[in-house]
Order: C-alpha cells, then structure tokens, then sequence
C-alpha cells in the first residue's frame, strides 16, 4: 500500500510504486478530468500539481510521489462552483473538444500561485508545454489573462491589457 495525498484527502493505493500517478487517478480513484493524451510527456493532457508545480502525470510513478500534495483539476472547482481558472475558460469559450482544457486549467493554476500578475510573455511561455490539437490556444491564453486579471482585480490593482 502506498499513501497518496490526493487533493487534501490521504487515501492509500494498492499498486506497484512504478506505476505511473496518471493511472492511479483514473483507474485507482476515479478522477477522470486528468487526461491520457500521448503518455510520452509530450501533450501535457495529464498534467497535475505536485507540490504547487505543474508535472506530467503519466511520467511520474507514485513512488516518487508518496506523501507530497497532488491537485487535480477536480480539486480547482467544481460544476457548481467552478474556480476562477475554470470559470476564465467558460468564459473565453476556450474550448473545443475539451480533451487538453484540465491540463491547460492546472498548468495556468500553477503560473497564477507563483505569480498572480504575469506578463502575457510570460503566459505563453508557461504555458507552452500544454498542445491543443483542437488549435485554441489564443482562447486559451484569452482565459489564463482574464483569471489574472480577475485576481487582480481582487487585490485591488488595476486591469491587464488583454492577450491577443
Ligand atoms: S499524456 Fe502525459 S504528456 Fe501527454
Ligand atoms: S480543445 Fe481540443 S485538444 Fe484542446
């Protein structure tokens, strides 16, 4: 058994440490926002946050993740209640087929934590590693903006020009 720490529950898994943490979230624990994209590290479909850093789940095997926190986009929001990310996605409409969008949703949540008033500059570039085959990225930088934005907004400080 080894124990994870899944969106502020500590549950315990019964899988091989080199089992990658991708298939632990959908197989083990239902959480099927993560997506299986390539598995190869090179869509970032799967992305999560471990310890507040955007990784590729369907590299990492859970016996490097042990007790460190993990994220997942189930754990940004919900339908009812979507987070300020989620809710800058709807809004931009930005997506398409959906498959890339909880990938692209947490990356941004990990540039927002780190730097709540980002460059659009540095918006694309972290958010590079993320491919949408559907081709919104513009939407996609749209929404991370627009949620900066609204953070800002909520800080007090004045509004960003939007990202083209
Ligand atoms: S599925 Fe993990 S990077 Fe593509
Ligand atoms: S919206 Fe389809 S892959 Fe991004």
């Amino acid at each position: 058994m080894i124990e994870l720490n899944f969106n502020g529950s500590t549950v315990a898994v019964d899988a091989d440490p080199t089992t990658p943490l991708l298939y632990v979230l959908r197989d083990d624990l239902k959480l099927n926002g993560t997506k299986f994209g390539c598995g190869l590290g090179q869509c970032g479909a799967c992305s999560v946050l471990v310890d507040g850093r955007a990784v590729m789940s369907c590299l990492m095997p859970i016996g490097i993740v042990q007790q460190r926190p993990v994220r997942t986009v189930e754990g940004l929001g919900s339908t009812d209640k979507p987070g300020v990310l989620q809710q800058a996605f709807i809004d931009e409409q930005a997506a398409q087929c959906g498959y890339c969008i909880a990938g692209m949703i947490v990356r941004a949540q990990a540039l927002l934590e780190r730097d709540p008033r980002p460059s659009d500059a540095a918006i694309r570039r972290h958010m590079a590693p993320n491919l949408c085959r559907c081709g919104t990225h513009l939407r996609i930088l749209r929404a991370v903006r627009r949620a900066a934005d609204r953070i800002s907004a909520a800080d007090g400080t004045a509004q960003r020009t939007p990202a083209p």
